[in-house]
């Protein structure tokens, strides 16, 4: 017997890509542009806190994460975001996650009811989005709701156009800020427009900050400082952050959810039921990491550059921009699925269709269909290369 509600979800955008190219062979040395797997590397203390803290692999881990793990998160966020020493409490507002995908999947089980306003709960997103958060609210069994995002509206929802009724319906919203794919970032204006409509129409915000520190100019604001500035407080305000993109750690699977003392509370009791939790010297390390700027400094330059070297070869082709936020380009090609399959076939770098990174929804076309999305992760010399082929390939 199989869980029907799974059936419409359909495959993740990377399967669906290894599909569109299978047996197809790349047209010169693979560059691979489609996965936003940081290669710069982590800082070296990484392997030798988790070496001195080997012993620690004997024991389970703490479901609360350690006190220096906590403490050096709430030190991070307080300086990061300026929020008031006493606003962040480290036992209560902050839970350790395996990653933020973990965390994203997971927290709608916690605020998704059977009903909401005597119909089926809804989960909005944008659209495109991260797979996570559409199979997170489908296990809930909330239904998704994709809000188009394009350039028109800054790539981010149009907050003003959504009805009243499907508000009062909505348990969770998600927001990605700096964006995955288009970089856009919320300002604090909007996040406080969002934190009024979740206390008006009484749902969870989930706000994924994990590009928070991959910035070009301004460091992305936290609906954290929004939640602060609207009602002085965290509630129905969840936010993850994660060490992959700052510390270029995505093997180490190491996040925290920060926000709303109750939920936080909610999730550690989800998390002691099936949650996969870091261990201790992957807290030892996380702790480590959380406390150090100038590996996050260097690491932003190193992106800076990779934006530079793409402004150099791409100029104003294919709608180019630098995004305020995250490694991506976000390139207007057409036809995203063409698009990809040509630049393999023709110059072997694998990018990713738009179109697979959204939903079409009736009457309105697939937002992400016009674009690719290439991850900027690699050293300068392959950025380089995969650019210029890309630029000559069209
Ligand atoms: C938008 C977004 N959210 C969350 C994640 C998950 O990151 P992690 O689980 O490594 O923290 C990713 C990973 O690529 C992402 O792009």
């Amino acid at each position: 017997m199989l869980n029907p509600r799974f059936a419409a979800l359909g495959d993740n955008p990377f399967e669906r890509l290894n599909r569109l190219l299978a047996g197809i062979s790349p047209g010169a040395n693979p560059i691979l542009m489609s996965l936003g797997e940081p290669q710069h590397p982590p800082p070296d203390f990484v392997g030798e806190v988790l070496y001195a803290h080997r012993h620690l692999y004997g024991k389970y881990p703490p479901l609360g994460g350690t006190p220096e793990f906590l403490e050096a998160v709430a030190a991070w966020l307080r300086r990061r975001f300026a929020l008031p020493d006493a606003a962040v409490v480290p036992a209560r507002h902050i839970l350790p996650l395996s990653g933020t995908r973990e965390g994203l999947f997971l927290a709608p089980q916690i605020a998704v009811p059977a009903e909401k306003a005597g119909a089926r709960p809804a989960a909005l997103m944008p659209n495109p989005f991260y797979h996570a958060y559409a199979g997170a609210a489908v296990a809930a069994g909330a239904e998704p709701i994709y809000l188009a995002t394009r350039r028109e509206t800054n790539f981010l929802p149009d907050l003003e156009t959504l009805a009243p009724a499907l508000l009062d319906r909505t348990a969770v919203f998600y927001l990605c800020s700096p964006a995955n794919p288009q970089g856009t970032v919320a300002d604090l204006d909007y996040l406080r427009r969002l934190v009024r409509l979740a206390h008006e129409h009484d749902f969870v915000l989930l706000i994924d900050e994990c590009y928070a520190e991959i910035y070009l100019d301004a460091p992305p604001p936290s609906a954290l400082q929004a939640a602060i500035a609207e009602t002085g407080n965290f509630e129905r305000v969840l936010v993850f952050h994660s060490l992959s993109k700052r510390s270029n750690a995505p093997g180490l699977r190491s996040g925290f959810v920060a926000g709303d003392e109750t939920l936080i509370g909610r999730f550690r009791t989800l998390r002691s039921y099936g949650g996969a939790l870091p261990s201790f010297p992957v807290l030892a390390a996380s702790t480590a990491l959380w406390r150090d700027e100038a590996h996050v400094e260097h690491n932003r330059a190193l992106y800076r550059r990779k934006f530079a070297i793409a402004e150099r070869i791409l100029g104003n082709r294919f709608g180019f921009y630098r995004p305020a936020g995250g490694f991506f380009l976000w390139l207007d090609v057409g036809d995203s699925e063409n698009a990809a399959k040509h630049l393999w076939t023709s110059a072997g770098v694998k990018v990713l269709p738009g179109a697979y990174l959204a939903r079409e929804r009736a009457g309105e076309e697939n937002p992400g269909a016009p674009y690719i999305r290439l991850a900027l992760v690699h050293d300068d010399r392959d950025t380089e290369q995969a650019l210029r082929r890309v630029a000559e390939a069209f």
